[in-house]
């Protein structure tokens, strides 16, 4: 079936099963809540709500509008596009197809960047993210640590016009320095950190045609390609960070299954130390934590 069937007057629960139906079809994961998150949306209504207005009958405009978000969502288009943001550390983030969606998991990197930056000796404290998208991360260090000075790096000039408007929109756009190239050489010279945060792309090259389709066809090539091992930009972030690191200071990145062994090897035999791979609220080695 191409389009999904709505018949005048129909009710939310009716909407709710049928829109469920067709999800499920396409193959889209957890259909019912996909469904039931779409007619939250286009309702304004928190989800359980929808519960109490089982038998209330959606009018023309609202099933219409209803068929065109499902339709999307049944060519796997995320979810977090079709409702405009999504919830990182309890932050709202706008998403566009500009840059990667924010994930759960690199809620535990900017948890423990926080948490180092918070306790730096240095009255005001230099944070880089290293390939910001969004700026989730960014924003998340400057939400948590009043006296930080973020910068925020990224070769996309469109994610970063959207991270810049996700800064502006939590009060930040004199927090944080949004600049625009290819690695550090884009940086000013002089800037010196105390911590770097980077979640940098890291799926191998010839993974990447294997990855759901919400992810493959839809976060930005640039967001995910790390290079024949999915190491290149650990690499670079090994050897390029501590010339841009005060001494004695730390780097927080994210990585992916079955790379924590040949990155603690990596960072350990180029200098750092206390090198740790901590683990992510599913228990899967995810942020690898250094020091100069
Ligand atoms: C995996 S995404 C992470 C986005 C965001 N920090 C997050 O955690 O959701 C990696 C980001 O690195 C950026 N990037 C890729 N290559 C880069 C480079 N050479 N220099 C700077 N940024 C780069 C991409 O444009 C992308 O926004």
């Amino acid at each position: 079936m191409r389009q999904v069937r709505y018949a005048a007057a129909m009710t939310v629960r009716e909407v709710i099963q049928r829109s469920t139906e067709f999800l499920q079809r396409h193959g889209v994961d957890f259909p019912r809540l996909q469904a039931e998150l779409l007619l939250a949306h286009l309702l304004k209504l928190p989800r359980l709500q929808l519960y109490l207005n089982h038998d209330r009958a959606l009018a023309e405009p609202e099933l219409t509008a209803l068929r065109a978000l499902v339709q999307r969502r049944s060519k796997r288009e995320p979810l977090q596009h079709l409702v405009g943001s999504t919830s990182f550390v309890g932050l709202e983030i706008a998403v566009s197809p500009a840059a990667l969606i924010p994930r759960p998991e690199t809620e535990t990197l900017a948890e423990l960047a926080a948490a180092a930056l918070s306790k730096c000796a240095t009255p005001a404290p230099v944070a880089l993210d290293f390939g910001t998208g969004t700026g989730c991360l960014a924003i998340a260090l400057a939400t948590r640590c009043k006296a930080a000075q973020v910068h925020a790096l990224d070769i996309s000039e469109a994610a970063l016009t959207l991270a810049r408007a996700n800064a502006q929109r939590h009060g930040l756009a004199e927090r944080i320095v949004f600049h625009l190239g290819d690695g550090f050489g884009a940086l000013p010279e002089e800037l010196r950190c105390d911590l770097i945060v980077s979640n940098p792309p890291y799926i191998p090259t010839a993974e990447i045609a294997t990855l759901q389709a919400e992810v493959r066809d839809f976060d930005p090539r640039a967001a995910l390609d790390g290079g024949a091992d999915g190491l290149d930009f650990y690499r670079l972030l090994a050897r390029e960070s501590p010339a841009w690191l005060n001494v004695g200071g730390g780097l927080f990145a994210e990585f992916g299954d079955g790379q924590e062994t040949a990155l603690q090897l990596m960072f350990n035999d180029s200098g750092w130390r206390a090198v740790v791979a901590h683990r992510d609220l599913t228990e899967r080695p995810r942020v690898l934590e250094a020091w100069r």
